[in-house]
C-alpha cells in the first residue's frame, strides 16, 4: 500500500517538505514532523498541544465527538460496575482483564503492600492540621522514592511488576492518612482482611480499635457492599484518560528518568488543579453556593459573561465536545444510588437544573460544553460521607494504574526522548 504523504509548502520561498502521514488503529490521523525542525529551521507553534500528538500509545482510546471512552479496547460501560476496579487496574497495567486466579492474587498482593513505611507515617506529623489531603499526599509519594531507592532496575521484570505494584496498594492508605492527620484524628492501618475499596472507606471511618459504631446512639456507620460498589466503579470511571495534563506531566517528569514515584508525584500536583481534578472540590463549592433551582439563571449568565471569571464547575472538556461518558455512567449510576444511599435530594435538585439549563442555553451547545465526570462524582461521594476534601485524592486513588502504565509504556518505548519543546520568543 503506498504511503501517505502531507506536504507543507513554504510560500516565503516555495520550499516544500513532505511528511508521512501515520495511521493508529482508530483516531485522527498523525502528521510525523519529528524532523521538522532540522529540515526547516521552523519549529511548530501549538500551545496547550490542542493539535499535538506527544506520543504512541496502546492504553486508552477516546473518541470524543461519539462519547466513547475504551481501556484496552473495552468500552468504559462494560467494565464500570461490571468488573471490579482492581480488575480494571490488571487490564491497564498488565493488558488484558486477569483470570480468576490472577485476580485472586493480584488482590491479595495488593492488601499486602497496602501499609506504608513508619517514616511515611512521621512525615505526616510534619504537615499542620488543616493541610489539604492533596498537599500531603504529593509529599508522602515523593517521599516514597526515598524509601524504594534500589528497585529502578527496569529490566528486572519483578522489580518493575513490583514497584508499579506497590504504589497502586498504598494510595488508599496515604491518601486516607493525610485526610485523618489534616483533621487531627489517630491514623487506621489497613485491614488486610478488607478488599482495596472497602479498606479505603474502612480507614476514613473506623475508631482507632477498628469499630464503625457511635456508641452514644448505636448508629452503625458499617460499610455496605453498595457504598463499595459505588466508589469501586468511581475509581474505575478514573483510571485512565490517554494523555491528559496530568498524564503528561508523568510521562514529560518520567522523560529525565525521575524515580517512578518522583513521577507519580508530579501527577498529583498537576491533577490538583482546578481546570483538572480539582474540579470535583470546585463543583460541590459551586453547587452549594447556588444553593436553590431558583438562583440556576444568576448563575448561569456569569458563566456566559466575559468579563465574569466564573466558569461552571463540571462543565467542559478538552477532548469531549459531546457527552461525557464517564459522566452519562455517573449519572446512570446516581439514579439508580438515589433512594439506596439517600442522596442529597436538594443538591440533585440544584445539579439537575443546572444541566438542564445549561444544555438548552445557546452559549454551552455552540461550544460543546457538556457535564463533565466531576460534575456528578460529588454527589455520590457525598452519600457516602465523604468529606469534600478528599474528592481530588479519590481522582487520585483512581488514576494510579492510568500514570503506572503510561510511565511503563513510555519506560519501554525504544523511541521516546527527553521532553524539551522550544518555544516563539519575543522578549528583550
Ligand atoms: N463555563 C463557562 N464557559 C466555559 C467553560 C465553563 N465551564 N468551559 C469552557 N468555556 C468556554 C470558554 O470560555 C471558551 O469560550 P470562548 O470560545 O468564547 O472563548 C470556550 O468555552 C472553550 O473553552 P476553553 O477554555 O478554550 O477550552 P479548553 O479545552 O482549553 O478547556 C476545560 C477545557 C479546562 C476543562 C474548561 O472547559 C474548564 O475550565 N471547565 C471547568 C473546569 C472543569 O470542570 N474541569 C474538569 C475537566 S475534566 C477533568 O479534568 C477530569
Amino acid at each position: 500500500m503506498a504511503k501517505n504523504t502531507f506536504t507543507l509548502t513554504d510560500n516565503r520561498n516555495g520550499k516544500s517538505y513532505e511528511y508521512d502521514v501515520l495511521s493508529g488503529t482508530r483516531g485522527p490521523d498523525v502528521l510525523d514532523i519529528r524532523t521538522f525542525y532540522k529540515d526547516s529551521g521552523m519549529f511548530t507553534y501549538d500551545p496547550g498541544y490542542t493539535s499535538t500528538a506527544s506520543c504512541e500509545s496502546k492504553i486508552t482510546f477516546i473518541d470524543g465527538e461519539n462519547s466513547e471512552l475504551r481501556y484496552r479496547g473495552y468500552d468504559i460501560r462494560d467494565l464500570a460496575g461490571k468488573k471490579s476496579y482492581l480488575d480494571v487496574c490488571h487490564l491497564l497495567m498488565m493488558g488484558k482483564l486477569p483470570t480468576e486466579e490472577e485476580s485472586k492474587d493480584f488482590d491479595l498482593e495488593i492488601r499486602h503492600r497496602s501499609f506504608l513505611n513508619e517514616g511515611i507515617i512521621r512525615l505526616f506529623d510534619a504537615l499542620p492540621d488543616g493541610a489539604h489531603p492533596m498537599a500531603t499526599m504529593g509529599a508522602a509519594t515523593m517521599a516514597l522514592s526515598a524509601f524504594y531507592k534500589d528497585h529502578l532496575h527496569l529490566e528486572d521484570e519483578e522489580q518493575f511488576k513490583t514497584m508499579r505494584r506497590r504504589i497502586l496498594a498504598k494510595m488508599p492508605t496515604i491518601a486516607a492518612m493525610a485526610y485523618r492527620n489534616s483533621i487531627g484524628t489517630p491514623l487506621i492501618y489497613p485491614d488486610v482482611n478488607k478488599y482495596f475499596t472497602e479498606n479505603f472507606l474502612y480507614m476514613l471511618r473506623a475508631y482507632p480499635n477498628g469499630s464503625m459504631k457511635y456508641l452514644g446512639d448505636g448508629k452503625n456507620d458499617e460499610i455496605k457492599q453498595v457504598e463499595v460498589d459505588a466508589l469501586d466503579a468511581i475509581l474505575t470511571l478514573h483510571a485512565d484518560h490517554e494523555q491528559n495534563a496530568s498524564t503528561t506531566t508523568v510521562r514529560n517528569v518520567g522523560s529525565t528518568e525521575a524515580h517512578p514515584y518522583v513521577a507519580i508525584a508530579s501527577g498529583i500536583s498537576a491533577l490538583w488543579g482546578s481546570a483538572h481534578g480539582g474540579a470535583n472540590e470546585k463543583v460541590m463549592d459551586q453547587l452549594k453556593l447556588i444553593g436553590d433551582v431558583k438562583n440556576v439563571p444568576t448563575y448561569i449568565a456569569k458563566a456566559k459573561d466575559k468579563n465574569d471569571p466564573f466558569r461552571l464547575m463540571g462543565f467542559g472538556h478538552r477532548v469531549y465536545k459531546n457527552r461525557d461518558p464517564r459522566a452519562e455512567t455517573l449519572k446512570l449510576l446516581q439514579d439508580q444510588l438515589r433512594e439506596e444511599l439517600n442522596l442529597d435530594s436538594k443538591l440533585l435538585d440544584v445539579a439537575a437544573a443546572v444541566e438542564e439549563a445549561a444544555l438548552s442555553d445557546d452559549y454551552f451547545k455552540d461550544r460543546g460544553l457538556y457535564p463533565n465526570i466531576d460534575f456528578y462524582s460529588g454527589v455520590i461521594l457525598t452519600a457516602l460521607k465523604i468529606p469534600v476534601e478528599m474528592f481530588t485524592p479519590i481522582f487520585v486513588i483512581g488514576r494510579i494504574p492510568g500514570w503506572i502504565s503510561q510511565w511503563s509504556e513510555l519506560k519501554q518505548d525504544p523511541t521516546a526522548k527527553i521532553a524539551r519543546p522550544r518555544q516563539l520568543y519575543t522578549g528583550k
